[in-house]
This record gives structure tokens, C-alpha cells and sequence, in this order.
């Protein structure tokens, strides 16, 4: 085994590794700021003329109606938004079945010409109605894309700006349900009908709403992050829609891009520069790299380092592997948080597959101390989001459907939401966080239901 030692930095042998950490812990006088800046930016983004400066871009998504429960049909679904795409197949009725198949999208999809990623979602869902044998009918498809789109109408999405490591040129400002329909016309083998495009964040919200009235707010803490809300027509200055009933309109925040114009660096690090300096998209997500988990791992990996170089951890000596970019997976996180308090089992299993194969009890407590400012910091910030939202809403009992990888899978993230929430909002709300299942699926056909049901019903 190969250590390096890392003498980048002078040693500051009185600092602990307490002490580099507590610049990530964040007191509840900064939380309560980041809440009235997000409150701020949010009017910022549904006003008129703020709209266009504003950073959070509140981009209403023309879901106007929730699902009462009854919406029935087959219907497919696509799911753009992370490392995976997904074809669904999903039934509704009293129960809701799902068929799917995940298909990868290979990194230099990602980053390659848009017509390319296009092509490659057309190829896929092809290649799925061919499996299941879906030729014959003229199925109803909602369309998932999880990226900040300006929506003019339930079936047009305009990309404002590719985000979590997506930058396919060619893309941006440009429709994607027209480039989809596009990319199936060039083949020729498909025929579908395209009722609606969403967010992930509305998906969730939806799928949560099926079944619990009291749903207002989707969430995603996942490999980005982002918010949704039931909002009054009235707030929405910038709503050109029609001014039908129902009132109100699902706002998609687009949360991730809070800080982007500097107003969160009170809380940011040299760690959260470092992250953002080296990213696909430089001074972009301010908010979202510091609580997804597209770089969660990647802040944690840094303080390490940090640590190291301090003399602080494995007695001054980090592995090859350590001194990696992206080497401290996010999922690394849940996993060593979730070790009993007077273990480290799945500690010591991560560190040796980073190299470190004598690590103290001391060095585990330290990573495990780590992890848990990284993920506590991320909890916090998120709760702050979600107690503007209902302190905004201001309704007596609200729901928030969540969903994402680092929520489901962190073993205290929810409890750690639940608490900060409870501190920051008004006297009387009552609320809930629920894991909502499969958003981008059963919430994409449920989309598409309720536009058919509402277009029936004018
Ligand atoms: C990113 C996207 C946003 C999405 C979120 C969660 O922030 O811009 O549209 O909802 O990730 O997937």
C-alpha cells in the first residue's frame, strides 16, 4: 500500500478536528437568516419584474389540480433526471401497478449533443413498448425532467440551464417535449401521445396527493435538490395563464440555484468553494451542492483531506485513493452514520476500501464526526426550505411528500428535518414529511390524468 503524506498546508497542531469541523455546523440565528433570504428571493422569483434578476425562478408548472383519488387509465411515463433514465408503464385504478425498466445514460450522453440524448430516450422507450408489447394502443405519456425548464403550458418546457452534471449543448431554451417528439418522428416506430411535462419535485407532490389531501409540498433530497408548492394564483405575479378555477398553481422553486448571487456565502466554506470552482457548472446550485447528493460525499472527502494535512487523521498519511475527487461516495455517508453509536463495522469496511487498513477507533470517530456535520448541515439547510414553504402556505396541516436518495437512504435525515422544521416555523402548523414513492412514475401518470380530467371538464 502506497501513502502519501500531505504537506500542502502548515501544520496548526492547536486546532481539533472539533474545531475544522465547526465551520460546517451552522447555529440557529444563521438558519433562521438563510430562511428569510430563501423567503426573500421566493418573492423575488414569483414577482413580475423581479422574475427575470431573481435566482429561485418559481417556474409556475400549469398543474393546477391535485388528484382526488379516482384517476384511472394506462398510462407511460419517462423519468430524466439523474445517472439513470426510466421507461414506466403504470396502470390506475383503485391501486396503482407499475411496470419499469431502468436504462443507463452513459456519461458521454450527458455531456454530448442534445439530438443525441434525445435519440438515446427515444431509443429506449422504443425499445420498451417493443418488450411489453405496446404497439397497438395510442398510450398517454407524462414526461419527467427533472431540470429547471420556464413551462409555457402543461406539454412545453423550455430548459433555462442543464444542472447535476447534465450539459448537452443545444439544449437550453429550446422545448424538450418538441425535441422529444423530434427524436421519435426521426424514428419513425413509435407513436405516442405527449400529455404533460414535469418536474420531479410536482411528481412527487402528486403521487403523495393521490392518496393524502393534505399534500402541498414535493421535495427532493436526492442527487439535487428541490421544492415545489401548492401556491394562490394571487402571489403569483407572474402567472399569464388563465385565471380559471381552481386559484392556484403548483410553483416549481428551482431551490437549488438559492446563493447564486452571493447571498448565502455567510454560510458557505472553502470547502463549498472548492466543490463549486471544480463543478460542470461554476457558480451555479449554490444551495444544491451544499445538500445533495451529487456532492455531499465529495464536501466530506475535502474536510478529510483537510484533517489529514493537519496531521489531525491517520496519523498525517492519506491514500491514494483519499486524494481522489469523488473517491468519498455520498452513500459512504448513510452507510457510516448508520453504524451502531459504539461501533464503527461500516466505517472500517469504507476506510479499507479507501486504503486505510489500520485505522484507530479515534480515526473512525473522527470520519463518522465528519459525516455527520456534512449530513447535519444538509438536513438543516433543506428544513430551512421547507419551513419557508409552510410558513408561507400557512395552513394548518400540511404534508411534504419527499423523495431522494440521500432521504431514503440516510438513517437520521428525516428525524434531523423534522427537528430544525419544528424550531422554525409559525405556532400552530402542524406538518409531516412523507417518503413518497415513485413521484417520476405513479406522479407523471397522475399529471397526465388530471390534465385530461380538467381539459374534459372546460
Ligand atoms: C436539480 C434540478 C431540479 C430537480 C432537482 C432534483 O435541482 O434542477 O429540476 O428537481 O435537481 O432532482
Amino acid at each position: 500500500m502506497k501513502f502519501v503524506l500531505c504537506c500542502c498546508r502548515p501544520k496548526r497542531k492547536t486546532l481539533t478536528v472539533k474545531d475544522i469541523c465547526q465551520e460546517l455546523v451552522l447555529n440557529h440565528e444563521a438558519i433562521k437568516e438563510v430562511c428569510s433570504c430563501l423567503q426573500e428571493e421566493i418573492n423575488r422569483g414569483l414577482g413580475k419584474d423581479s422574475n427575470p434578476e431573481a435566482t429561485i425562478k418559481c417556474f409556475p408548472t400549469y398543474v393546477r389540480e391535485l388528484p382526488n383519488g379516482k384517476e384511472n387509465g394506462r398510462f407511460l411515463a419517462l423519468d430524466l433526471g439523474g445517472t439513470n433514465f426510466r421507461v414506466l408503464l403504470i396502470e390506475l385504478g383503485a391501486k396503482c401497478t407499475m411496470d419499469s425498466r431502468i436504462y443507463a445514460v452513459p456519461q458521454p450522453i450527458m455531456v454530448g449533443p442534445g439530438d443525441g440524448l434525445f435519440d438515446h430516450i427515444a431509443e429506449c422507450l422504443a425499445s420498451f413498448i417493443k418488450e411489453r408489447d405496446l404497439g397497438t394502443e395510442l398510450l398517454p405519456l407524462g414526461f419527467t425532467f427533472s431540470f429547471p425548464c420556464k413551462q409555457e403550458g402543461l406539454t412545453k418546457a423550455r430548459l433555462a440551464c442543464w444542472t447535476k452534471g447534465f450539459k448537452c449543448p443545444g439544449v437550453e431554451g429550446r422545448d424538450v417535449v418538441e425535441l422529444l417528439k423530434q427524436a421519435i418522428a426521426r424514428r419513425g416506430d413509435v407513436r405516442i401521445k405527449i400529455c404533460a411535462v414535469l418536474n420531479d419535485t410536482t411528481g412527487t407532490l402528486m403521487s403523495c396527493a393521490w392518496k393524502n389531501h393534505n399534500c402541498r409540498i414535493g421535495l427532493i433530497v436526492g442527487t439535487g435538490t428541490n421544492a415545489c408548492y401548492m401556491e394562490k394564483l394571487e402571489k403569483v405575479e407572474l402567472w399569464d395563464g388563465s385565471t380559471d378555477e381552481p386559484p392556484q398553481v403548483i410553483i416549481n422553486t428551482e431551490w437549488g440555484a438559492f446563493g447564486d448571487n452571493g447571498c448565502l456565502d455567510f454560510v458557505r466554506t472553502e470547502y463549498d468553494n472548492t466543490i463549486d470552482r471544480e463543478s460542470i457548472n461554476p457558480g451555479r446550485q449554490l444551495y444544491e451542492k451544499m445538500i445533495s447528493g451529487m456532492y455531499m460525499g465529495e464536501i466530506a472527502r475535502q474536510v478529510l483531506v483537510r484533517l489529514v494535512s493537519d496531521g489531525l487523521l491517520f496519523g498525517g498519511y492519506a491514500s491514494d485513493i483519499l486524494l481522489e475527487k469523488g473517491s468519498f461516495f455520498t452513500k459512504y455517508i448513510s452507510e457510516i452514520e448508520s453504524d451502531k453509536p459504539d461501533d464503527f463495522n461500516n466505517c472500517r469496511a469504507i476506510l479499507e476500501e479507501l486504503g486505510f487498513n489500520d485505522a484507530t477507533d479515534a480515526d473512525c470517530a473522527n470520519v463518522r464526526h465528519v459525516c455527520e456535520c456534512v449530513s447535519r448541515r444538509a438536513a438543516s439547510l433543506a428544513a430551512a426550505g421547507v419551513a419557508v414553504l409552510l410558513n408561507r402556505i400557512n395552513e394548518e396541516s400540511v404534508t411534504v411528500a419527499v423523495d431522494g436518495s440521500v432521504y431514503r437512504f440516510h438513517p437520521h435525515f428525516h428525524n434531523l428535518m423534522v427537528e430544525q422544521i419544528s424550531h422554525l416555523i409559525k405556532p400552530g402548523i402542524k406538518f409531516d414529511l412523507m417518503l413518497s414513492e415513485d413521484g417520476s412514475g405513479r406522479g407523471a401518470a397522475l399529471v397526465a390524468a388530471v390534465a385530461s380530467r380538467s381539459a374534459s371538464m372546460r
